[in-house]
């Protein structure tokens, strides 16, 4: 059933912040994230996975226990093709969001992501609710900061210190300009920001990951990307959480979000144009995952690796026990339909047949 956005003003504490981009507006605005990050109307209407079908396999020719999913990324080894997607920090609910996510990164062995360190770094007494490399020593944990930073005081130095905040093993670069567009105090100087982005990952010591956050990387924009040099690209496409419906939320102006709530490529159209680019890169797909199923669909259209974010906010504010059990979950749900389409690896999920129906 589609979701009813709602009306102004019916979001408690969601409120227009015009306030300027203090580092007091960063924190309520990180809490207001979450807040309404776990609001279901702020998630796209349906699901875009819903639309892709696997052809079934009656006779898959394998053992069940044959299934490996065991994925290489960034030096170290997954148990599964799965990345929690950069969410949080800042905050004591965030610290407590980041300890239990990466308790459960480390127990299932699957990469995580942290939110936007900018806020440690303008606050150092905020970098401690972003510091989980202790709890997650043998997983991929990834630091992140907004592009567009570059353009507001920002350069290789701070993108070296929020690495060095987690003991990183790559940085994500992610680009907004939606979100900041209808942002009352949303950063737009967008400009050049590509000569900035090709320095950043020719000089830091890990590797760079340029990440949307819910409107898709287009073939054309990944193309850019790949040729200054860029090694891993996540999609973030049109599927899942809305970040125009998010600030429009936050500014009390619910028609904005509505009218940019699928603007953009939804997760499996990018997917089908990144992929073809080449074969050199490493592709994250995300943006509206919310089953092991969508991330079989995902890997079949040419992702490595499928992140989720939202699924986990509300097990993480519970417990790491509560995140373990989504994401076995998670790999239940994968494992099944790799097992009905008789593939035993993630990878080989791209010769099985999937086709869109567009009736159902
Ligand atoms: C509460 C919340 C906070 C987020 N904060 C960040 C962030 O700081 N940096 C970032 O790159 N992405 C951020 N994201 C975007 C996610 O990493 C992801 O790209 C996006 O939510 C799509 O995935 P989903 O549909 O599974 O939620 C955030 C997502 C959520 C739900």
């Amino acid at each position: 059933m589609p979701n009813t956005p709602p009306r102004s003003g019916e979001i408690a504490g969601a409120e227009a912040t015009a306030a300027s981009d203090t580092l007091d507006g960063l924190v309520d605005r990180k809490a207001d994230h979450i807040r309404l990050a776990l609001d279901r109307r702020m998630q796209a209407d349906q699901s875009v996975f819903a639309a892709w079908r696997f052809g079934h396999v009656a006779l898959p020719e394998i053992d069940r226990d044959a299934i490996d999913l065991r994925t290489p990324f960034l030096g170290r080894t997954l148990e599964l093709p799965l990345l929690i997607s950069c969410m949080t920090g800042g905050t004591d609910l965030a610290a407590r969001v980041n300890r239990n996510l990466a308790l459960a990164a480390q127990r299932a062995g699957v990469a995580l992501g942290l939110g936007s360190q900018r806020k440690a770094l303008e606050d150092p007494s905020q970098a401690e609710t972003f510091k989980v490399r202790e709890l997650a020593p043998d997983v991929p944990l990834i630091g992140n900061l907004g592009a567009v930073q570059f353009n507001y005081g920002y350069g290789l130095e701070e993108c070296r210190a929020a690495v060095d905040m987690i003991d990183a093993d790559a940085l994500a670069l992610h680009l907004n300009p939606l979100q900041e567009a209808i942002q009352p105090e949303g950063q737009c100087d967008f400009s050049e920001l590509l000569p900035r982005i090709r320095s950043v990952v020719q000089d830091l010591e890990v590797p760079v990951i340029v990440k949307e956050v819910g409107s898709g990387l287009s073939a054309a924009t990944g193309r850019r990307l790949l040729d200054v040099g860029v090694p891993i690209l996540d999609t973030a496409g049109v599927g899942g959480t809305s970040w125009a419906r998010i600030e429009a939320a936050r500014a009390s102006d619910l028609p904005i979000g509505e009218l940019f709530a699928d603007w953009g490529l939804s997760t499996p159209e990018s997917l089908l144009q990144l992929r073809p680019l080449s074969s050199d890169f490493t592709l994250i797909g995300s943006g509206g995952l919310r089953s092991g199923l969508d991330a079989a669909k995902a890997l079949a259209l040419g992702a490595d690796l499928v992140g989720i974010a939202q699924p986990f906010l509300a097990a993480a504010l519970d417990s790491a026990e509560a995140v373990v059990d989504r994401i076995e979950r998670t790999r239940q749900e994968l494992e099944i339909a790799m097992f009905c389409l008789g593939v035993t690896r993630p990878t080989d999920l791209r010769r099985a047949e999937l086709s869109r129906r567009d009736t159902p």
